[in-house]
């Protein structure tokens, strides 16, 4: 053996030393954490290697809203916590409950993280990637209405409105600039219900089709970014260029400006390109106040410019134009 090699063993027989002592002393002294789980069969090593398995999604979901937004922080309130913070949606998935059912706040909110989504660090295997829950959603603003999207059940706990709009006596009381169903109704949308008014909706081709809803088209190919990429549109759309497909996003923008320009005139609507638009508070009539919510509904929180659902996003929008007129 050469001498230069006797120091490398050397220090091996100590780093392995270290290792079964160090093992041994946790399974006595630590009777909380790891206990139980054996650190030489390799398990760590499924996910903690030289790959790039965690760090190729971690670079992606850093700059995605889940890794850069700020609302995580509302996570410490109750009310917030069963969607904002990662830890608090864990919780709320362990218990069974849905966002308004959950009683405490978070105080050590976290963002829509790995172990949100992920059952990371429960068995300590490649099994941990499994999915913290795809059960149908039962969606909680309304009555009698469940989103089983396949893996995108998972998706729907958070993304799904908080409220229907109410009226009393044909009036509503439009009671905040931040009034309307909350960010994020996709599911609803998907579904064809949270509009307001008496458009009759249906569910979208997407929600029949598409196996995994929103994780097909905005999670493919494990993509972190969690936007929708074009290539998940070719399997069905064989020639779509972009998402405008058969130019439903133009045709939808295009009643989109028509729609603002009307509740702008009738001071319902303020702000403006730069800003972005939000309600102005008041008491207005039923037909005219569910044409402001159909415009929060579909512009601000929706977002998809009416990929999710064009029928429904167009009847809503068409319906709402005419109420103003
Ligand atoms: C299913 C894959 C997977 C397995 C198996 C796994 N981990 Fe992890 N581990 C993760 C992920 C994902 C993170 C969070 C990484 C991030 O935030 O970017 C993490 C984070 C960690 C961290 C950083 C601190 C923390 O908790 O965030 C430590 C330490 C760690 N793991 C130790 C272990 C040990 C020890 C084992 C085996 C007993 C193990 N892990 C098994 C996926 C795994
Ligand atoms: C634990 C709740 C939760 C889950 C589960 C969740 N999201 Fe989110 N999502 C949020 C929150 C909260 C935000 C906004 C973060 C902020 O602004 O701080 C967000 C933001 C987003 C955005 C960015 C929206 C924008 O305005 O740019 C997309 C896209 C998105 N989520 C898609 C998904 C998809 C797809 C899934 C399922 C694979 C999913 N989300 C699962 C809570 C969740
Ligand atoms: C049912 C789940 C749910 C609950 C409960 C919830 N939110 Fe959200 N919230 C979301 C989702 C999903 C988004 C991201 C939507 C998107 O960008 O499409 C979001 C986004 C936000 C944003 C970012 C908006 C923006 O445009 O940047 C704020 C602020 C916010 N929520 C505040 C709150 C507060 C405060 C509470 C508690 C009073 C709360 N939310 C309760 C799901 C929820
Ligand atoms: C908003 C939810 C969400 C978040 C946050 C999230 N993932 Fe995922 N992840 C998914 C979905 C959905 C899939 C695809 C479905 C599947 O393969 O089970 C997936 C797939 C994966 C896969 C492929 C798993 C397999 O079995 O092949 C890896 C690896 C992974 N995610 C790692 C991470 C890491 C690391 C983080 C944190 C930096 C993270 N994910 C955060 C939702 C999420
Ligand atoms: C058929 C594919 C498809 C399905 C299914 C789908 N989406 Fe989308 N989603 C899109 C497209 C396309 C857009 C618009 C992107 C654009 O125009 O830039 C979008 C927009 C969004 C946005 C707004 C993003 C932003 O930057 O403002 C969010 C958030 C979102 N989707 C979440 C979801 C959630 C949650 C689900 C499931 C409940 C879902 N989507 C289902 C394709 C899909
Ligand atoms: C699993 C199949 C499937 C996938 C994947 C899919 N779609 Fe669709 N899409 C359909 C079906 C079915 C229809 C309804 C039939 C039609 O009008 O062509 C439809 C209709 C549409 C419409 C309305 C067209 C119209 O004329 O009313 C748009 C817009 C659309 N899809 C966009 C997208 C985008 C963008 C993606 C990818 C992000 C996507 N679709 C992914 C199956 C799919």
């Amino acid at each position: 053996m050469s001498k230069k090699l006797v120091p490398i063993f050397v220090g091996l027989g100590l780093i392995m030393l270290t290792l079964v002592v160090g093992v041994a002393s946790a399974d006595v002294a630590d009777d909380t954490v790891h206990l139980g789980v054996n650190q030489s069969d390799g398990a760590c090593a499924d996910c903690h290697n030289d790959t790039t398995i965690i760090t190729g999604k971690h670079t992606a979901w850093a700059e995605s809203m889940h890794g850069t937004g700020t609302a995580y922080a509302r996570g410490t309130s109750a009310d917030c916590a069963g969607c904002h913070s990662g830890g608090g949606f864990s919780a709320m998935v362990a218990a069974g409950l849905t966002p308004d059912e959950v009683e405490t706040g978070d105080p050590n909110p976290t963002r829509q993280d790995c172990r949100a989504c992920h059952n990371i660090h429960t068995t300590y295997t490649a099994e941990d990637w499994s999915l913290e829950t795809t059960d149908p959603v039962d969606l909680y603003a309304f009555e009698d209405v469940t989103f089983d999207g396949g893996d995108g059940s998972l998706c729907a706990n958070c993304h799904q409105p908080r409220r229907q709009m109410e009226a009393e006596d044909g009036i509503v009381n439009v009671s905040s600039t931040h009034w309307g169903p909350h960010h994020g109704p996709q599911s609803a949308m998907l579904l064809g219900v949270g509009g307001a008014g008496d458009v009759e909706g249906g569910a979208s081709d997407h929600y029949d089709w598409v196996e995994d809803t929103c994780v097909t088209c905005h999670v493919a190919n494990d993509n972190h970014s969690f936007e929708p990429s074009l290539s998940a549109c070719l399997e069905c759309h064989e020639d779509a260029e972009n998402f405008d497909i058969e130019g439903v996003q133009t045709g939808v923008d295009e009643l989109i400006v028509e729609l603002q320009e009307a509740l702008v005139a009738k001071g319902m609507l303020d702000g403006d390109e730069e800003h972005g638009f939000h309600p102005v508070v008041g008491e207005y009539p039923e037909a005219e106040a569910a044409a402001l919510w159909n415009y929060i509904f579909i512009v601000i929180e929706d977002g998809s410019r009416g990929v999710h659902n064009a029928s429904y996003t167009i009847g809503l929008l068409e319906s709402s134009i005419a109420a103003l007129q």
